[in-house]
């Protein structure tokens, strides 16, 4: 079981546990991901949502071997369907950030409504470096959210961040002890048990609504390009490095 699901005092938890992959998403997990927001959202009893990770780790980020087995080509992939469910839920989803959240563990943050980083977790969106783009928005929002310097840090040179600077850029709500992370997201996540459903669904909805169009456009384009760069030497090259454990060889393109 690499994806636990439980509903408690209102709160739907998606806690990713694959420690022995550092939490790397595969399909069927994306899968079991979308199939709890999905039946959050139609839930009345459940409130809020919350998503985390194991000690030390939030998650690694997409299973790099299903990337090179099966390289999504589509907008009905699962990681697609995933991303699509979290940007459709109108509940209020909280991240603990337990640890290191790469690629789409940092992309998927961008599109929750709190989140809380442990002190000890570094964020990376290291897409260029696997040969890739951004995904799911980032290269909206990012640049949005932070400026065009800042973002070009961490979007064309990925380089990681800390949990402060996650603060600092507007990504992240607050940074806690590792030890903490989790129960405090949960309280937070619990409030919404004491607030009107409807008020909240709406006020989440209008907040989102502004950025919404924009973002859609824009996962179709990197959609694209995402799929395309999959198949690219460059990428290949750097998927096979990882699993070699050696460092990529990027100067014969
Ligand atoms: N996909 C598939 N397997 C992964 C993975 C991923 N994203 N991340 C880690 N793993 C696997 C490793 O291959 C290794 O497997 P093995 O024990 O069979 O050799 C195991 O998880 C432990 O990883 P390892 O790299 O040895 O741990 P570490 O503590 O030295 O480093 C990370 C942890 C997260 C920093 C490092 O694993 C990493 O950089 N992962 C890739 C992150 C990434 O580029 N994600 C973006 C995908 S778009």
């Amino acid at each position: 079981m690499s994806i636990k699901t439980a509903t408690l005092n209102g709160v739907a938890t998606i806690e990713i546990a694959r420690p022995e992959k550092k939490n790397a998403i595969t399909a069927v997990m994306y899968r079991q991901m979308a199939d709890v927001l999905d039946a959050a959202k139609a839930d009345p009893a459940v409130r809020a949502v919350l998503i985390t990770g194991q000690p030390g780790i939030f998650t690694s980020g997409n299973d790099i071997e299903d990337f090179m087995q099966r390289p999504p080509g589509s907008t009905e992939s699962p990681a697609f369907v995933f991303m699509k469910a979290l940007m459709a839920c109108d509940k209020p989803v909280v991240a603990a950030v337990t640890g290191a959240a790469i690629g789409i563990g940092t992309t998927m943050l961008l599109h929750c409504d709190f989140v809380y980083v442990s002190d000890e977790a570094r964020l990376a969106m290291p897409f260029v470096s696997l040969g890739l783009v951004p995904e799911f928005a980032s290269s909206l929002i990012v640049p949005q959210l932070m400026g065009n310097a800042r973002a070009a840090e961490k979007l064309l040179l990925g380089e990681p961040f800390t949990g402060a600077d996650a603060v600092e850029c507007g990504i992240a709500n607050a940074v806690l002890p590792a030890s903490e992370v989790v129960n405090h997201a949960r309280r937070i996540a619990e409030r919404f048990n004491a607030l009107p459903p409807g008020a909240v669904r709406d006020t989440k909805t209008l907040m989102r609504r502004a950025r919404a169009q924009g973002a859609l456009e824009t996962i179709g384009v990197e959609a694209e390009l995402f799929a395309k760069r999959l198949r690219s030497p460059e990428a290949q090259e750097a998927f096979s490095a990882f699993f070699q454990k050696r460092k990529p060889d990027f100067t014969k393109f």
